[in-house]
């Protein structure tokens, strides 16, 4: 194989790729067409006629261009691009595009809005989507990441809830705005889990300036596991090499109206004129036997692992250089599923996680009609697929053998396993983890610590941010109708910061909130942007 994997999936995309040339228009079954102007009809002022079949055929394809949007991150824009990594990280995980330096592993990126419609605006408060395809020669490996490193709910059983709460409301479709919603604060309030996210909502880091200036998080702890089985925990990081940038309230608010397409916009143009993106990825790495070390629990997403109590480590970069060239055919069918994995990396207990490997897939049946949309162009692998997966929706695939069933001794039609040759080479093994304990619904305590990493966050901003955190939350709970709802959200506040909370309560018009603060005590120059590195902002 060689070494410029880069071109690998581009190879393989120029196969499917049909330019129109103009000479000869002609109907889907490749008849030549007369006049595509004028339907069939009887004389100039008689009835039209059912027989003109391309008439017939004109509509129903018209009729039927449209797809459901994703049921969430439906509005969102996508880029090519090439990673490649420092130094082998071999003793680390066996995944091979993390092990060979010489390598480059082409990627699609789809950045996105999470509640907005497909026609929605860029420049909305909410959280980004950093959802990262890897076409690896080991298979597909998806990094489905978000701009925040914290989750609002901590169990994926509530996603459902979760996502109701912040789309419009289902009577009128009303709020089209995120998060300036009652729904959305009632859920809040009533789920303190939220917190830590919601600062991070309220602040600026749900507007990002650019895609090309912009965090990613795994969110997730993953596991790295080497050829030995050895696993090693691990969070993803994605860091912008132009720095973290935000846009300033009143810009997003002139944006909505002015462009909505500014962030969209903004990464086509600049990988148009050879500017292209670029992102570090780091790691943070914690040993199987410091996985208690923490004060919070490793399969929490809604905490972080502080970077003052482990570090960052840049292992690659990506960089985004092509754009796409069909936006339906790439960035609408791209389908990205956290159960996409390649040897060396697997999942977590996590419950957040194991939610989501079940819901990806199972969302994209619907979407993407049916079982096939792996076959999809923008979805193939460029490692080899065999298997008695057949039929189905949609299929593409004429596969030339007598028999589909494994095992089998006819017509050479079954692919063997590893557990047939006993050859282990690129084949995916869960990590062998010891795993014990009741059939329970209930995580360890510290899943109930829903407030000290919500003051770290706080705590850790500068005094210009904390100003931008209290105007959100202004602007955000005075849409709210329900004074109820205000006011208890400001009484989870109070278990945030007392400072926060008195200028909330006294911005809404509130009497002060009664508050002895827990300051928990830590901050983390990490999370603030005053801490980011100051380069170019175009
Ligand atoms: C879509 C991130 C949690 C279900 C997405 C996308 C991203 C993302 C980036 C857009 C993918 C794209 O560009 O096509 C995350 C992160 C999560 C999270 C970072 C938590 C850490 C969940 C949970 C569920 C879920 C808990 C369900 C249990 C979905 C669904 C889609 C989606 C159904 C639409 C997929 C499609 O139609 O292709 N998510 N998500 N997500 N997510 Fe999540």
């Amino acid at each position: 194989m060689p070494a410029d994997g880069g071109n690998d999936k581009q190879r393989q995309l120029d196969q499917y790729r049909v330019r129109e040339d103009g000479t000869r228009y002609t109907t889907d079954q490749g008849t030549g067409v007369e006049d595509t102007d004028n339907s069939l009809s009887v004389g100039d002022r008689g009835p039209t006629l059912l027989e003109d079949f391309h008439l017939r055929e004109k509509i129903t394809r018209f009729d039927h261009e449209r797809i459901p949007e994703r049921v969430v991150h439906a509005r969102g824009s996508g880029a090519y691009g090439e990673f490649q990594v420092y130094e082998s990280l071999s003793e680390l995980t066996c995944a091979d595009f993390l092990s060979d330096p010489s390598l480059v592993t082409p990627t699609f990126v789809r950045f996105s809005t999470v509640a907005g419609e497909r026609g929605s605006s860029d420049t909305v408060r909410d959280v980004r989507g950093f959802a990262t395809k890897f076409y690896t020669r080991q298979g597909n490996y998806d990094l489905v990441g978000n701009n925040f490193p914290v989750f609002p709910i901590q169990d994926g059983i509530k996603f459902l809830d979760f996502v109701h709460s912040v789309k419009p409301e289902p009577r009128n479709q009303i709020p089209q705005a995120q998060s300036a919603h009652d729904t959305l604060w009632d859920f809040v309030q009533l789920q303190p889990e939220t917190m830590h996210f919601i600062m991070w909502l309220m602040s600026d880091r749900s507007i990002p300036r650019s895609y090309r200036m912009m965090q990613g998080f795994g969110v997730h702890t993953f596991r790295f596991v080497n050829a030995q089985g050895k696993g090693t925990f691990v969070k993803f990081h994605w860091r912008p090499k132009l720095g973290t940038y935000s846009l300033v309230w009143d810009e997003v608010l002139r944006l909505q109206g002015n462009d909505p397409d500014f962030n969209r916009r903004d990464l086509w143009d600049t990988i148009e004129r050879g500017d292209f993106p670029e992102y570090e990825l780091c790691v943070q790495l914690v040993a199987e036997e410091d996985e208690h070390k923490f004060d919070f629990d490793l399969l929490d997403s809604s905490k972080i692992i502080p970077e003052e109590e482990v570090p960052l480590r840049p292992i690659g970069t990506m960089v985004l250089n092509r754009n796409p060239q069909n936006f339906f055919a790439e960035t609408e069918q791209v389908a990205f599923c956290t159960a996409n994995i390649v040897p060396g990396i697997d999942f977590t207990n996590d419950p957040l996680l194991q939610a989501r490997n079940f819901s990806y897939l199972d969302t994209q049946i619907t979407r993407l009609g049916g079982p096939n949309h792996q076959q999809i162009p923008i979805n193939r692998p460029i490692a080899p697929v065999h298997n008695d997966h057949r039929d189905g929706f949609h299929q593409h695939m004429i596969h030339d053998s007598d028999t589909a069933y494994s095992k089998n001794s006819i017509g050479g039609g079954c692919p063997a396993t590893a557990a047939d040759t006993g050859n282990m080479e690129g084949v995916f093994r869960h990590y062998q983890e010891q795993v014990s304990g009741e059939v329970i619904r209930r995580r360890s305590p510290s899943f109930k610590d829903h407030y000290s990493q919500a003051t770290l966050f706080w705590n850790s901003m500068a005094g210009w941010e904390k100003t931008h955190i209290v105007n959100a939350f202004l602007f955000e709970l005075g849409h709210v109708e329900r004074r109820s709802i205000k006011e208890k959200v400001v009484e989870r506040l109070v278990n945030v910061d007392g400072d926060l909370a008195r200028q909330v309560a006294q911005g809404l018009g509130f009497p002060p909130p009664d508050a002895t603060v827990p300051n928990h005590g830590r901050s983390s120059p990490a999370l603030s942007m005053d801490d980011q590195p100051r380069s170019v902002a175009t």
